[in-house]
């Protein structure tokens, strides 16, 4: 995720920038920048892809002093990692610069009638528009500006931006992009992230949506008197958001990242999905008939879930299978088959494996990827971002929510193409735009949750049952409690357990049942009474409102109603936070499992 930072006082603003952007760039970046308003008047900007080392050695070429200044670290979203899309960005004249986290929604309209009214444009990011529009409304203020410009903008911001019409000033704004502001005696900081200001100042306000900062070298104003907050935080818990471990911080982003997945692609109206990144390949796609998705671990259970929605209600032939068997098979392919590739890091050896095997085949390949820019983005024909921001601990989460959610837009998209009806893409969109609020709610159930990991933290085996969609769930909740807290657990399909698996259930073998009120509800109910005749406890996954499971297992936490094929993205958030406080109980290393690492880059 991008970091913003700003100073304007009386000291040197560059070391204090550059300390800031060094706290920020934990969260994954790919580019970086500054300004400086400098002594001679100026606005000097520096950008540099890569590392923050990289922007260090440019700014050796430089003497830059001054009191005043911004600075940025990218995690690219809207255009690739090159120089001209880092921040900060520029009016025509290079008389505003601004830094930006967030999406800009309506960029491509603003952009078309800001060039027609005879901008020129310098990056493909959706933040440029914000640049040109303040200059389009620039008068004598440039709060006054900012203001007007983002009456015009849609999407989400946390916003710097400085002038040379209107100097010794940062204007800062925010819309569900978070902003602080930082106040140390008369010197004032503006950072998107505590951290980056934390070894500076303690004394911080939190700008609200809709808010605008100004902050001047001796004063500051915003539209409301805010109450000052002390920061009672330590460096490593700001990076982590005040949670005890990066995990939980991503579980609790999980609503987001389904948000962040289906911002700006979903319209409502149509029942259709718009995924720029398939533009290209869309009249390609339409004569597709075969599916293969291959990736590896949690991104394959992501791709299981997406074989069910595709065959069911795109009407196409799927297929998935993990890259390390992929990629020494001999599948039958043809010109009408496509492969889309699911992966956080965009990195996965046998993934890549398997990609580079189906293009040499010359099959269509396209990539589900977390992260901007990888190799999987880079040699597949097209795909779409998850958006789901950086992903630090080992075991995936929200990057899993991020795949779900593109996997369930990709369904609308291909559907429509084919005989989907309006009426059904209404109503899956219209479900999956409802999705992050149900998610927050299920999140509620932490404290319940942790009670439960409690009563059973002296087990050491746990069966995951499921079944249809919420067969790879149970396969899910298997692998994380398995990755963080070493216990040994195993995710079947409910129908299987009595095929040879159920000779293992006892009192000491507890079985999480995922069993929302689907069209397998019956059968998974059949599957809990087995394991109940066996003595076995069950805790089950169940739609709220069911009161009647009460009566056969022995706990049950609840997830809201949904189209049947997006209960994965409610049932697996349970299960997530199951194996998260299972390990925290056992005291084990959270975000760095032994034996495992974040990116499998070998075979
Ligand atoms: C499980 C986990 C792994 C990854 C797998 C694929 O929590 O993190 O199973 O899902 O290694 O990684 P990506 O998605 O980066 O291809």
């Amino acid at each position: 995720m991008c970091g913003i930072v700003g100073y304007i006082g009386q000291k040197n603003a560059l070391p204090i920038l550059m300390e800031g952007l060094r706290r920020e760039i934990y969260r994954g970046y790919d580019s970086t920048g500054i300004v400086i308003y400098d002594n001679n008047n100026d606005l000097v900007c520096v950008k540099a892809v890569g590392k923050l080392e990289s922007l260090e050695s440019k700014l050796d070429n430089y003497q830059l002093e001054g009191s005043l200044g911004l600075g940025h670290c990218r995690w690219a979203t809207t255009g690739t990692v090159t120089e001209a899309n880092a921040h900060p960005h520029w009016d025509c004249q290079k008389n505003i610069f601004l830094v930006h986290n967030g999406i800009i929604e309506n960029y491509k309209e603003l952009r078309e009638k800001l060039i027609q009214e005879g901008h020129k444009f310098s990056s493909e990011t959706d933040t440029e528009v914000l640049s040109h529009l303040i200059e389009k409304y620039f008068e004598n203020s440039l709060e006054e500006a900012v203001r007007k410009a983002l009456r015009e903008v849609r999407g989400t911001y946390g916003l710097a931006v400085i002038s040379k019409k209107d100097p010794q000033k940062i204007v800062a704004a925010r819309l569900s992009s978070p902003m602080i502001l930082g106040i140390n005696g008369n010197e004032f900081l503006v950072a998107s992230d505590p951290s980056a200001i934390l070894t500076y100042t303690r004394q911080i306000i939190n700008l609200d949506d809709n808010e605008i900062a100004v902050l001047k070298p001796d004063d500051f104003f915003i539209l409301k008197e805010k109450p000052l907050t002390q920061i009672e935080w330590t460096l490593e818990e700001a990076e982590k958001g005040g949670y005890p471990h990066f995990m939980l911080k991503e579980i609790m982003e999980e609503p987001e990242a389904i948000e962040n997945a289906i911002k700006g692609r979903i319209m409502a109206q149509e029942g259709l999905v718009k995924l720029g990144g398939l533009e290209s390949v869309s009249e390609r796609l339409r004569k597709i008939n075969n599916i293969i998705l291959v990736s590896c671990g949690t991104a394959h259970y992501a791709a299981m879930v997406g074989e069910y929605m595709l065959e069911e209600y795109a009407g196409i032939s799927s297929k998935t299978d993990v890259g390390s068997e992929f990629r020494y098979r001999k599948p039958i392919v043809n010109e009408k088959t496509a492969a889309i590739f699911v992966s956080q890091s965009g990195e996965t050896a046998d993934t890549l494996a398997a990609l580079r095997e189906m293009k040499g085949k010359g099959i269509l390949t396209l990539g589900i990827t977390n992260v901007i820019g990888s190799s999987q983005v880079r040699e597949s024909d097209a795909g779409v971002y998850t958006r789901s921001g950086p992903e630090i601990a080992v075991a995936s989460t929200k990057a899993f929510l991020g795949q779900l959610s593109v996997l369930a837009a990709l369904t609308v998209y291909l559907g429509r193409q084919r005989d989907m009806s309006l009426v059904m893409g209404q109503r899956i969109v219209s479900e999956l735009a409802k999705l992050p609020k149900l998610a927050k709610e299920v999140l509620k159930s932490a404290l319940e949750i942790e009670k439960i990991a409690k009563k059973y933290k002296d087990f050491d085996n746990f069966w995951f049952i499921g079944r249809k969609y919420n067969y790879p769930i149970a396969l899910e909740g298997a692998l994380k409690l398995k990755e963080i807290s070493y216990l040994h657990a195993e995710g079947i399909g409910g129908g299987e357990l009595k095929h040879g698996f159920l000779a293992l259930v006892d009192e000491d073998f507890p079985t999480i049942a995922i069993c929302p009120s689907d069209s397998v509800y019956n059968k998974m109910i059949s599957n809990i009474e087995e394991v109940k005749a066996r003595k076995g406890k069950v805790i089950a996954v169940a739609t709220k409102g069911n009161e009647d499971i009460k009566k056969i297992v022995d706990d049950v936490i609840y997830i809201p109603k949904t189209l049947e094929m997006l209960t994965p993205l409610l049932s697996v958030i349970p299960l997530h936070l199951f194996a998260y406080y299972m390990a925290v109980l056992k005291g084990h290393d959270i975000d760095k499992p032994r034996n495992l690492a974040k990116s499998v880059t070998v075979e």
